[in-house]
């Protein structure tokens, strides 16, 4: 029980601390957010980044169609024809960290919607930040080798990392709850049972105490 609960807390910890930072940046008139390489640091990010495991998870997300499943067809209200939905209606969209920052060119670098995975170069376009020319309108590259792809893995790792970690720290109260009443239980029996302020009593409740 001792050792559960010191793995509880232990995975508690490192689950804080290798998801510490690394919220979505909030953009003007977008209702989802972007993900940026830059604000996640330590042991996780090295491992996402590092080449071989990156080549590993970008194809699984190639093959979970992750993008692909992104398309929304509405019917225009006057006329009744389908179509892909708008920019408008796009830029309205919650997304999800991976959607945003694998399926789509980030929105500084100016590119023009055609549709949710298909992009235009807008005029002047900025370059300032390299995954404007790494995005591609080829279905199977997309962005899967921008950082913000890289970022968006990250955040989705971070929210499922810190459920987890709620899961976890509800354990761990039941837990420790659950020990401290046992402990309690035990030391209250030896009361009853006349031995109190003897020897035994006082090394058995110290080692109830050592114990947790
Ligand atoms: C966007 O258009 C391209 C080209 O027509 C198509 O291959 C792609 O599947 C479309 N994207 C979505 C998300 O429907």
């Amino acid at each position: 029980m001792f050792f559960v609960i010191v793995a509880l807390i232990g995975f508690v910890v490192f689950a804080f601390a290798v998801t510490d930072r690394g919220r979505g940046q909030v953009l003007v008139d977008r209702a989802f957010l972007e993900y940026q390489l830059g604000d996640y640091y330590g042991w996780l990010k090295n491992r996402v980044s590092n080449p071989v495991y990156w080549s590993r998870i970008s194809s699984c997300l190639r093959d979970a169609h992750v993008c692909s499943g992104m398309g929304r067809i509405v019917q225009d209200p006057a006329t009744g024809v389908l179509a892909t939905e708008s920019a408008d209606m796009f830029y309205q969209r919650q997304l999800s960290p991976i959607e945003s920052g694998c399926c789509k060119p980030p929105m500084s670098c100016g590119y023009i919607y055609v549709n949710e995975t298909l992009w235009n170069p807008g005029v002047g376009m900025a370059v300032n930040d390299v995954d404007c020319s790494r995005w591609s309108n080829d279905q199977q590259q997309l962005c899967y080798r921008c950082d913000s792809c890289k970022a968006g893995v990250l955040a989705t790792l971070r929210r499922s990392w810190r459920k987890v970690s709620v899961i976890n720290i509800v354990i761990l109260i039941v837990l420790v709850v659950v020990y401290a009443f046992a402990c309690g239980f035990r030391k209250s029996k030896w009361m009853d049972n006349g031995e109190a302020y003897g020897q035994a009593r006082m090394t058995k409740s110290r080692s109830c105490r050592f114990q947790f």
